[in-house]
């Protein structure tokens, strides 16, 4: 099989690149230098001449509170260009794997979120993302739709980075602790992806790693590891400034992704210590 993946410079497109090479599945990585994705004669030249067997669509516009102030480039990149992907698989036959978000629910669920709870984003960003998801379902019957949560991975910045830099600066940091949710891997969830991809197990999921945590708790294991002495001081969303509404619960449910016989991502906290290990 023949695998194209878009946002391949991104931080889960890179991992999921690596993967695929690690299995020998030939595939291509595909940025902005191959194309935009919101230009669809460049996208369909492109990928109608690799013509691969499935698109995994990792290619998105991710900053959640800039897309407050630039909509219609969130709109375009989120909802046109995952269009423009899922037309061309249609014409070529591909399967589409779509990449989605925690933050096309509205978090006042009192436990997890099961794939057919109602979204209901509160956000523009996560507004864009359930856009995507219902042209992929309107485009095409061969897709997968896998939503993840609080991602962290190599290539590009995170929570983890951004945590660590703030360890350098200073001796206590504020971090929210009323949101809570599952820190995502990028490593791990790439094997997930890729063992999906050949089947035709289609439809919608949720994959994160095993367990949930606070990001003020996600912080305080992140210095644990590193050993770097900061003192996490737990806030309020309400006392947290930003410009984008968030989930205060952003627990997925992985039941689907059992019943169907793939297997569970390792604890975040398992996942948390190989990620420092590697980038520290
Ligand atoms: N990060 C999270 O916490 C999180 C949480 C839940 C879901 N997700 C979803 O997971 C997926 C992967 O996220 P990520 O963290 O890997 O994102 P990321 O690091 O921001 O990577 C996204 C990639 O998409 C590329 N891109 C943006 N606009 C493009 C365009 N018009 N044409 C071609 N490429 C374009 C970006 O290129 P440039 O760098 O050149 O802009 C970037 O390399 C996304 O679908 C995201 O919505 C992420």
């Amino acid at each position: 099989m023949k695998v194209l993946v878009t946002g391949a410079n991104g931080q889960l497109g890179y991992d999921v690149i690596n993967e695929l090479r690690h299995r020998n599945i030939k595939c291509i990585g595909t940025g902005r230098q191959q194309f935009d994705i919101t230009d669809y004669a460049a996208a369909e030249q492109f990928i109608e001449y690799y013509l691969p067997d499935a698109v995994i669509h990792c290619g998105a516009y991710t900053a959640v509170d800039r897309a407050e102030d630039e909509p219609e480039l969130c709109y375009k990149v989120n909802v046109i260009g995952t269009e423009n992907i899922a037309k061309i698989c249609k014409k070529i036959n591909a399967k589409m794997m779509y990449i989605s978000t925690d933050y096309v629910f509205d978090g006042t669920k009192e436990g997890v979120y099961e794939v057919d709870d109602i979204p209901n984003p509160q956000n523009m960003y996560g507004k864009t993302k359930l856009e995507g998801e219902v042209a992929v379902q309107r485009l095409l019957n061969k897709y997968f739709i896998v939503r993840i949560s609080w991602v962290f991975g190599s290539n590009g910045n995170n929570f983890v980075k951004t945590m660590l830099r703030l360890g350098q600066e200073k001796e206590v940091i504020d971090v929210v602790s009323d949101q809570v949710g599952s820190p995502t891997y990028t490593v791990d969830l790439s094997k997930l992806l890729v063992d999906m991809i050949p089947t035709d197990k289609y439809g919608i999921y949720h994959a994160a790693n095993e367990g949930v945590c606070s990001w003020a708790e996600f912080a305080e294991k992140i210095f644990e590891i590193s050993k770097i002495k900061v003192k996490i001081n737990h806030i309020s969303t309400k006392e947290y400034l930003s410009k984008a509404k968030r989930p205060k619960n952003s627990r997925l449910s992985k039941e689907k992704l059992m019943e169907l016989g793939f297997g569970k991502l390792p604890s975040w906290e398992n996942a948390v210590a190989r990620y420092m290990d590697s980038v520290i």
